[in-house]
Order: structure tokens, then C-alpha cells, then sequence
């Protein structure tokens, strides 16, 4: 499995077409009936980027301290109550899916469950490449027209990461369901005053709502507000694998209490009006 799981969804990045899979040389590609050729990377996934890496890819050393993050359960809290919005839909599409740490968990353990996970980093695809076998992992930009077939998705997930409403509007199925996890100002409180981390602004939740009322009308709305107690080394890679990474680690940072604040969204698609 792996790329082989998303046959059905994906869809050529420069003509729409359906993809096959494909014997090319020694390895493998994505074709469509068109001749546009994709090749799958040995570490199992495809890039359909077209383009090179734009300098907000997340980085190897930041997805390892992501996965380390994740391992420590931190995150655990808001990767459950994703999930129970994810019951029962099979066909999921996660974007700036990182290590596909979500999505994984969000397709349980239903065999027939597919998921995609689409970062515009390669460090991250092959990370998410190896995180279940149900999952294809390929690199896109979420800015762009996504590699993914109009209307054949049950749910769409954004986790801390770019929205593309119209894009999700056209690849979701009538009765989808698009999850998005914003941070509250206060997350990760306890670090951000310690190490002067960026700050979060007030209002995403607000302003998420407002843009997606143009194509999605609100289904859920619930926050999710947690506080731990994280080691030195925890501490870091918190800092490590966020944005604040792009500009500085410090390294001085110390152990201590730490806030994990989140808004999750749940919308669905606007019926669309008779012509
Ligand atoms: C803060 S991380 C969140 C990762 C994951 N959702 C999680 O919470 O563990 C944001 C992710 O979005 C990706 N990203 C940034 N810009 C993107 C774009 N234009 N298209 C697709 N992915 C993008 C980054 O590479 C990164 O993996
Ligand atoms: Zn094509």
C-alpha cells in the first residue's frame, strides 16, 4: 500500500486526469492517460509539486522534534477529539499534515480507511509516507489546485496549517466534513513567556468562520485547553518543530508548565444553490 492507497482520489496535478501507477525505469510512477509522469521517490512518496520546496517547508530536524512531540503524547488530547469527528468517514485528506501524526489516528482501525497526506515539504512527505499503510503521502501546495479528484473525500483535516477553502470545498463530498485546528492565544503559555516565542493572535477561530462561510456552513465548535508539565528536552522540541524554528531555538530552555489551547472547527459544504 502506501501511494497505491490513494489511486482512487488523486488526480493529475497538471490536467485533473485520474493517475495509474506505473513501472518507470527501475521504480515506480503516477501516470495519467495524458503522459504526465510522476515519479515515487524509493522512501514511497510522490511529488506533485511542480516546483521547487518554497522556504516554509517544514525541515527534517523539525519533523523529527514533531514526531518526538507527538510520541511524548502532548498532543494526544487534540489528536482524540479530531478523531471522533472522523468516525465513520474513510476517505480523508489531511493538508500540512507534517508527520500524518492526525490523520493516522484519525483513520483508526477501520482497514478500509484511506488517507492523504499532503505538506509541501519532502522531509515531511517521507516521514508520513511510513506512518500507516493506508496513508499516500504526497508533496503539494495547498495554495495551489490540489492533486486530489473533485468531490470524493469524506472529511478534509487542517491541523495547524494553511486552509485553501475553495480547493477543500471542491474535493469534499456533499455530506463532508472539513476539521480545522486553530491555536488559542493562550497555547503554549508557560513556554511563550519563558523564551518570547511568537505570539498567536486572537481571533483566528472568528475569522476562520467568516471565511469559510462563503463555501462551508459551521457544524461544531468546541475548544480544548490542557496543561502539562514537559521536561528541558520536551520543551525544546516543542520550540523546535513550530514556527518559531524558522527564526530561533533558544538554548536555555528549561523545564516547566506548559499549555496546550486549541479551537476545533468542524464545517460542512453550502448545498449548492439551483442555477
Ligand atoms: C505547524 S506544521 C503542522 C503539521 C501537522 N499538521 C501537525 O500539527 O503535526 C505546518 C505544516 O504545513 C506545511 N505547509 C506550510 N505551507 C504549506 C503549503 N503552502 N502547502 C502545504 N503544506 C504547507 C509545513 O511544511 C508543515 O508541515
Ligand atoms: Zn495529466
Amino acid at each position: 500500500m502506501g501511494i497505491e492507497a490513494g489511486l482512487d482520489l488523486l488526480a493529475c496535478p497538471r490536467c485533473g486526469s485520474g493517475l495509474d501507477l506505473v513501472a518507470a525505469g527501475a521504480g515506480r510512477a503516477l501516470a495519467c492517460a495524458s503522459g504526465h509522469s510522476f515519479d515515487v521517490a524509493k522512501q514511497g512518496y510522490v511529488n506533485l509539486l511542480g516546483g521547487p520546496e518554497p522556504g516554509n517547508a517544514d525541515t527534517a530536524a523539525m519533523l523529527a522534534a514533531r514526531q518526538r512531540v507527538h510520541a511524548s503524547g502532548l498532543f494526544e488530547p487534540v489528536a482524540a477529539e479530531v478523531a471522533t469527528h472522523l468516525v465513520g468517514r474513510p476517505r480523508v485528506l489531511e493538508v500540512g499534515a507534517g508527520t500524518a501524526y492526525y490523520l493516522a489516528r484519525a483513520l483508526g482501525d477501520d482497514d478500509a480507511g484511506v488517507g492523504i497526506a499532503l505538506d509541501v515539504s519532502k522531509a515531511a512527505a517521507r516521514v508520513a509516507a511510513r506512518a500507516d499503510r493506508r496513508i499516500a503521502a504526497v508533496v503539494a501546495d495547498v495554495w495551489s489546485a490540489l492533486p486530489v479528484a473533485d468531490h470524493c473525500l469524506d472529511a478534509v483535516l487542517c491541523v495547524f496549517a494553511p486552509r485553501n477553502l475553495a480547493e477543500f470545498a471542491r474535493v469534499l463530498r456533499p455530506d463532508g466534513r472539513l476539521v480545522v485546528v486553530t491555536p488559542r492565544p493562550e497555547h503554549l503559555a508557560g513556554l511563550r513567556d519563558r523564551h518570547g516565542l511568537l505570539e498567536v493572535p486572537a481571533g483566528k477561530a472568528d475569522q476562520l468562520a467568516a471565511a469559510a462561510a462563503e463555501f462551508f456552513e459551521p457544524v461544531a465548535n468546541s475548544g480544548l485547553v490542557r496543561a502539562a508539565d514537559v521536561d528541558a528536552a520536551l520543551a525544546a522540541d516543542v520550540i523546535a518543530m513550530g514556527p518559531n524554528a524558522f527564526h530561533r531555538v533558544p538554548d536555555d530552555v528549561t523545564a516547566g508548565s506548559i499549555v496546550v489551547a486549541v479551537n476545533i472547527q468542524v464545517f460542512r459544504p453550502l448545498a449548492p444553490t439551483a442555477a
